[in-house]
């Protein structure tokens, strides 16, 4: 196979490995142990070579004979230890080809959100600064924390030690084995670990505290450090009641004696599935949910749900190796969503995934830079970077897809054989589509095969001619320069006609196909019914014309997807974006679904944000088009916003409120400016699920320095962890140069931690003088800002990605190719690439409705 890897030598096999650490928070150093035993594959090899990497070595010994050489790769992240002569053989004869590889080593304690590091927290009694040690490993950094065998298929058992001091809590994936102090020590043995892999190792020495759910067969705990425990009861009960949900699902049980899940306090992601002891960025798990958005219960609900799928996709089976890591991300998404809609069906969350995860996919995967879902990925820089949209959001929007072809029953009976043949090994995807196909009959593989190794997804243009409809399919670009070789390859593609009888299955395979729709009545048809496919569809105007008048037709799937896709049709050049606002326009006094209004901000909002270099008077009139759409619809509801009201109605006010501020609709503005003022001055509360609008309306049309400074100590002193990250946002949006500076300065001086700098960045980034003060600071502090967040960290990519596409020119991508041809861009090469291709498509749009855009406000009296 010459697949190009990176990998390591195969002439061992780990199997058992013995770990000890003992952290030291004075030096910010631990020492550690590693003890593996190996098979040996091939006695006549004195070398072994293992992942490490920023380790310092002791002492080194197979089998009690030490290590002849050291030979530390910086570079490759190897270490390969050479054995005298006949070491292994005679080892391997000795003990039935097994052998033991024992090194003492010291690592560093860094603060870097990776391997084995610290955490800064402040302690909320006495206010001082603390440390905790904790572990990231996923994808590539357990060899940070002890050198070991980093290959997702290496799996082994595991047997933690953990030294600490009497006061500290010590945490690993199992339960404890024993537990002693001794000479001032806190000496912990944990339980032998199931087989699993390396990048599932987790361990934790830190003050903890925890709140406890025993409503599952194990116990569900929620720890932090203390004071915030009381935050974790939500999660708790939520972790007991999904591990419940999965299990009798998949009919498979969660093999581990307990869960514990931990807020830690800095977290490079959102959260980690570790086996067993999976953790969470703050305000990603604890929450007050009196206090809270509902964004904020809604992403929670979704964040564990998420990371405890993992315990069955991901742990129990897992990915051949990372090219397949949307086996992973994918199924851990849909599986959340399918989860979270058991638990809440009154979320429809069905529904906001068409919003959400298909727009995301779609966004991403329409750049000529996306890349298939199963991706070649030979180290750690091309690793890091698939944790995208392309294996999350489409992973996952292709399972959708395949579960409604399928059904539920079938589907889950195939997911559920495929888990049950792979626990405590690998697989890769063929492995699934031939249980899926076993069970349903259908030829799973062949339709999977191509959405899962080919890049993109098709546009479909529907030709009418009578009663005949032409189907033709092209791969679509966004930029809207799809080039012959750009389009070799033919999706198959589940049309699913909606007409006024049902949907009607039609597959298209081909390049093209033909339709008849004599039957068809009142002259109505919809492809891709209730958007469960992955393409979008290209009506002529008029079928645009008439689909905006058959509103009462179409599901709000439908619906969502309609507005979605004409905006990015628009976008690309197949069709004006007056046929998307006319949609819009069409449909503003009909539309109830909050998830509709949502499609529609999002749309909007993307054109405006390509217009976002325009000169103002073209932006105050696509305001007051925004504002034309939903004035009268917030006016009706009323401006009350309880919790008293349904899900549905809170989220339609607040989509309709967030809406109209930011379109500056002078009623909503100034009752967001009093609330503020009252909350400011006299405490009176601002109703929790619209204070983010309330704070970004502050910074956009009241943007004084006062403000500033009061919304800074917000920041500083917030109430809870929402308000808290809502005010940090805002604090990008004022467009103040001073203020603009003001916000750079916290982003490095230690205002704003490492894992929140992307916040106040999106901010700056809503306007135009805020993305180019964001770039102009960027280049400036750039080695520093890769030294502090790492090569290919996720949270270095997504600075990448908000610093540089806030342009809209050809002149800025001429900048950015320059700047970054004298940098070292590996680990965040494809954010790159991808920033340059959006703000193609961007200016492209421009420059071709510009002017259609402009007559179309003046007609409507809107210049
Ligand atoms: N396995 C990931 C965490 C991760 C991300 C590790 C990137 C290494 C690199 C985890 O399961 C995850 O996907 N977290 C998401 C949660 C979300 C999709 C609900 C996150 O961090 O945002
Ligand atoms: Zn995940």
């Amino acid at each position: 196979m010459s697949l190009n890897r990176e990998v390591l030598p195969t002439n061992v096999t780990p199997l058992h490995y013995e770990l000890q650490f003992e952290p030291d928070f004075k030096r910010f150093t631990f020492d550690g142990v590693t003890r593996v035993s190996l098979r040996i594959n091939d006695a006549a090899v004195d070398t072994i070579t293992l992942n490490a990497f920023e380790i310092e070595f002791e002492s080194v010994k197979f089998n009690g004979v030490a290590a002849l050489s050291i030979d530390a790769n910086e570079k490759s992240q190897v270490v390969e230890f050479k054995f005298p002569k006949g070491t292994v053989l005679s080892c391997a004869a000795s003990n039935g080809g097994k052998g033991v590889l024992e090194i003492v080593f010291r690592g560093i304690l860094n603060d870097q959100m990776a391997g084995f590091y610290r955490a800064k927290y402040t302690d909320s009694v006495t206010g001082e600064t603390k440390y905790l040690a904790t572990t990231q490993m996923e994808a590539t950094d357990a060899r940070k924390a002890f050198p070991c065998f980093d290959e997702p298929n290496l799996k082994a058992t595991f047997e933690i030690t953990l030294i600490s001091t009497p006061e500290l809590t010590n945490l690993s994936n199992m339960d404890v084995h024993d537990e002693r102090v001794e000479n001032g020590k806190r000496i912990t043995n944990f339980n032998v670990s199931p087989k699993m892999s390396t990048y599932l190792v987790a361990f934790i020495v830190a003050e903890l505290k925890y709140v406890e759910n025993t409503e599952f067969r194990v116990p569900v705990r929620v720890y932090s450090t203390p004071g915030q425990e009381h935050l974790g009861q939500f999660s708790a009960k939520l972790g007991a009641s999904t591990l419940k949900f999965f299990e009798d699902t998949f009919q498979i049980q969660y093999p581990l004696p307990k869960m514990d899940m931990v807020a830690v306090p800095e977290f490079s992601s959102g959260a980690m599935e570790n086996w067993g002891l999976v953790t969470y960025r703050v305000a990603d798990i604890l929450l007050d949910a009196e206090s809270s958005s509902l964004g904020r219960i809604q992403r929670v609900t979704e964040v564990v749900q998420h990371e405890l799928a993992h315990q069955w996709f991901g742990n129990l089976v897992t990915m051949d190796w990372w090219e397949s890591l949307w086996l992973n991300e994918g199924f851990a998404t849909w599986m959340s969503w399918y989860s979270c809609n058991n638990f809440h069906p009154d979320w429809k969350v069905w529904e906001q995934y068409v919003t959400d995860n298909l727009q995301r996919a779609m966004s991403l995967d329409s750049l000529r830079s996306s890349h298939p879902i199963v991706v070649p990925v030979k180290n750690a820089d091309e690793i890091n970077q698939i944790f995208d949209a392309i294996s999350y959001s489409k992973g996952s929007s292709l399972l959708r897809m395949i579960f409604k072809w399928l059904g539920e029953d079938v589907f889950i009976k195939g997911v559920s054989n495929y888990l049950s043949e792979f626990k405590y090994a690998n697989a890769k995807a063929e492995a699934l589509w031939d249980h899926l196909s076993a069970v349903s009959g259908k030829d799973v593989k062949s339709v999977m095969n191509v959405w899962t190794e080919q890049v993109g997804f098709p546009v479909v243009t529907v030709e009418e001619n009578n009663n005949t409809l032409t189907v033709t399919q092209n791969r679509f670009l966004s930029t809207g320069d799809i080039k012959p070789e750009d389009d070799k390859v033919l999706y198959p593609v589940f049309l699913s006609m909606k007409t006024g009888d049902g949907v009607k299955d039609v597959t298209l395979a081909e390049r093209s196909q033909k339709i008849d729709i004599s039957n068809v009545k009142d002259n109505f048809f919809k492809m891709n019914a209730d958007q469960a496919g992955f393409f979008i569809t290209s009506y002529s105007n008029e079928r645009w014309d008439t689909l905006g008048k058959q509103h009462h037709l179409l599901s709000v799937e439908d619906r969502v997807g309609l507005v979605a896709d004409v905006k990015t049709l628009s976008s690309s050049g197949y069709t004006s974006s007056i046929s998307f606002l006319n949609l819009v326009e069409n449909w503003k006094d009909l539309e109830d679904s909050f998830v509709v209004w949502q499609q529609i901000a999002n749309s909007f909002s993307a054109l405006q944000t390509a217009w976002i270099f325009e000169n103002d008077s073209i932006k105050n009139g696509l305001n007051k088009f925004l504002n034309g759409l939903v004035s009268d619809k917030i006016n009706a509801l009323g401006w009350d916003f309880d919790k008293s009201d349904d899900y549905a109605l809170q989220q339609l006010k607040v989509t309709l409120f967030s809406t109209a501020c930011s379109s500056k609709d002078p009623k909503a503005v100034s009752s967001a400016i009093r609330m503020f003022e009252e909350y400011a001055s006299k405490n009176i509360a601002i109703p929790v699920l619209i204070k983010p609008a309330v704070f970004s309306t502050i910074a956009t049309s009241a943007g004084t320095v006062e403000n500033y400074d009061r919304l800074f100590s917000i920041y500083q002193n917030p109430a809870n962890m929402d308000e808290k990250l809502a005010a940090l946002k805002s604090l990008g949006q004022f467009n103040d140069p001073q203020l603009i500076q003001r916000t750079l300065s916290y982003l490095l001086d230690g205002t704003v931690l490492n894992q929140d700098i992307c916040t106040p960045m999106v901010g700056l980034r809503s306007h135009k003088e805020g993305i180019e003060a964001l770039w102009k600071w960027a280049k400036e502090n750039w080695t520093g800002l890769v030294k502090r967040l790492l090569a290919g960290s996720p949270v270095l990519g997504h600075v990448v990605t908000v610093c540089t596409s806030g342009f809209t020119s050809e002149e800025s991508i001429a900048g950015i190719k320059d700047f970054f041809s004298q940098v070292d861009t590996n680990g965040y090469n494809n954010n790159i690439a991808q920033a340059i291709d959006t703000i193609t498509a961007k200016y492209r749009w421009v420059t071709r409705d510009s002017i259609a855009v402009k007559e179309y406000l003046s007609e409507h009296r809107l210049l």
